[in-house]
């Protein structure tokens, strides 16, 4: 089954490319961690030393645009019971894998699925992850944000990545949100951490990142 979503195809297709080489990957249970999960390890940093959930309780996360699995996995591996959505078959596949490779099949639920419309019961996890995906909801970017944050039970964490410019001219233009964006969105929580950085991934391809997480 395909999912049609706003990203253009170019785009769902390079991420395809990727995921289907890394399917053929053997052994996946060798994360190396992505610049971009670098947030997931300040939540941990933050919820070890201080005031996360107890660790008997059942702590409820939710992936979206789980893209190779890294985090859920790591999620699962920590405690988490995750539930992993992509919109692209060869992510869900690869997140599905990577779970049984680690003996976390039992903590990680993968689905296909859009994130810009999967329901989002009101304050219902107690982490919602969204890392470089957001963006790619266009003119439902913002309005979505809302929602998701709505989604985050009282004292749960949210746990974001995006770009922001400097950031190559796209035919789609992405939707940057701005770190002053993200803050009145996250306006009366308690931001743990949040900052960017800049990362110059080519001779040709110079990128901006926002990180942040979040606490309600
Ligand atoms: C840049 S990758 C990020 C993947 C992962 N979150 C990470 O940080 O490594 C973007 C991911 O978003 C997914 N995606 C884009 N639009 C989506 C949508 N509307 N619903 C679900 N997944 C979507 C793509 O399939 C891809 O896996």
């Amino acid at each position: 089954m395909k999912v049609k979503v706003q990203a253009p195809d170019k785009w769902m297709k390079g991420w395809d490319k990727l995921y289907r080489k890394m399917l053929e990957t053997e052994d996946l249970t060798k994360l190396e961690y992505l610049h971009v999960h670098y947030p997931i390890q300040q939540l941990f940093w933050f919820t070890q030393q201080n005031n996360g959930a107890p660790e008997d309780s059942e702590k409820k996360a939710i992936e979206l645009a789980c893209g190779d699995g890294q985090v859920a996995c790591f999620l699962a591996q920590n405690g988490y019971t995750v539930e992993a959505i992509d919109a692209l078959p060869s992510a869900v596949s690869l997140t599905r894998k990577r779970a049984i490779q680690l003996n976390q099949s039992q903590s990680v639920t993968t689905s296909l699925g859009d994130i810009d419309t999967w329901e989002l019961e009101p304050s219902s996890y107690d982490l919602v992850v969204a890392l470089q995906c957001l963006q790619y909801l266009f003119e439902r970017t913002m309005p979505r944000l809302q929602e998701i944050l709505t989604s985050v039970k009282p004292e749960g964490f949210f746990v974001y990545s995006g770009n922001i410019l400097p950031h190559e001219p796209t035919e789609r233009p992405i939707r940057f949100i701005t770190e002053e964006e993200l803050k009145d969105a996250l306006e009366g929580w308690t931001i743990h951490s949040i900052g960017t950085n800049v990362v110059r991934r080519s001779a040709k391809s110079t990128r901006g990142y926002l990180f942040a997480v979040a606490q309600k």
